[in-house]
């Protein structure tokens, strides 16, 4: 089987995840790689230990660049980090203003506050970046590799997260909003009201695109072994209660020869995992890569794993 459906003009962003180093990022690059072909493609980034610019052999950095020799494609990292450190330069003011107006802290204290995180908000960040380059439209298709499962489900858990810090402060505004009202009769919005407000509207808009099953798709990528296999049930049950239902998953590393008795007992050792694969996770399209004799690394190997993931024919428009 091939991954089927990626070429619907709806469906803008696909995410791939699964257990430590399974082949999330070879699988993503190699996607990028083959929807590029007929759309213009961006791939996204999210881990911050920097495997595409290895795997691709070119460095990516915090910008969108082109990838070298393929003009429909181009890449960009974005890390939680940065994305978090931008976020608290841009509202530094409003957050101040909040806990200023809300609490009883003094000026020392919410310096202090404001050095701890708000949870939920570096993945949220990283998220607008990307959603705000979906509707920007500059690209037909959006790539996201993520790293290990715990990101992947911090990414995607985030919006409720975020959403709750949201609802926390807007009950602390609202006493300060019921004071100024009872001491002056009035009360106008301010700039710490229309922060909040355009939070509230990006989770929004994040929760909404996740859901959302014709514009984006979550591709678990597996291996048949024990753990991986348990690992990417817990994956797709907590994805199940976020609302981001997979359609498809990658088994990588099959082994598919008998050359000799390692191989043989290698590939015996791995069918009762692919039939429980086949098992546990059978409402979805198995898509299986057999195991490479190299690692995955530049465009020849790519280019080979892209036709394992696609047949050898361009995907259509
Ligand atoms: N089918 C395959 N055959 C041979 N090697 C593979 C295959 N798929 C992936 N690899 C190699 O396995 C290693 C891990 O792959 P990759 O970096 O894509 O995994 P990952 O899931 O992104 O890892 P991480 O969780 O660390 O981000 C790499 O060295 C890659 O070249
Ligand atoms: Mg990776």
């Amino acid at each position: 089987m091939a991954l089927t459906g990626l070429e619907n003009n709806d469906l803008k962003l696909i995410i791939f995840g699964g257990k430590g180093g399974v082949g999330k990022t070879s699988c993503a690059i190699a996607t990028a790689l083959a929807l590029s072909e007929n759309f213009k493609t961006l791939l996204i980034s999210t881990d911050p230990a920097h495997s595409v610019s290895d795997c691709l052999e070119q460095q990516i950095g915090f910008k969108v660049q082109e990838v070298a020799g393929h003009k429909n494609l181009a890449a960009i990292e974005v890390v939680a980090d940065e994305a978090l450190s931008r976020f608290k330069t841009e509202h530094q003011s409003e957050l101040k203003k909040l806990l200023e107006t809300s609490t009883d802290l003094d000026n020392e204290d919410i310096d202090e506050v404001l050095t701890l995180s708000i949870p939920g908000i570096d993945e949220i960040m990283s998220f607008k970046t990307i959603i705000d380059f979906i509707e920007e439209g500059q690209y037909d298709k959006y790539v996201v590799d993520t790293a290990p499962t715990g990101h992947a489900l911090r990414l995607i858990s985030s919006p409720k997260l975020l959403d709750a810090w949201i609802k926390v402060a807007a009950r602390m505004r609202w006493k300060y909003r019921y004071m100024i009202t009872s001491f002056s009769g009035t009360y106008k919005q301010d700039e710490v009201d229309a922060f909040l407000l355009s939070l509230k509207k990006t989770v929004k808009r994040i929760e909404n695109l996740l859901r959302d099953k014709t514009r984006c798709e979550f591709i678990p990528v597996c291996i048949p072994e024990a753990m991986a296999i348990m690992e990417t049930g817990r994956l797709l049950a907590d994805l199940g209660t976020s609302g981001i239902i997979a359609q498809q998953i990658i088994v990588n590393n099959v082994m598919v020869s008998e050359d000799c008795s390692f191989c043989k007992r290698r590939k015996a050792g791995q069918l009762k995992y692919i039939q429980q694969i086949s098992e546990i996770f059978n409402h979805l399209n198995k898509v299986e890569v057999p195991l490479f004799a190299e690692e995955i690394k530049g465009l020849e190997a790519l280019t080979q794993l892209r036709m394992c993931l696609f047949g050898d024919k361009p995907i259509n428009q």
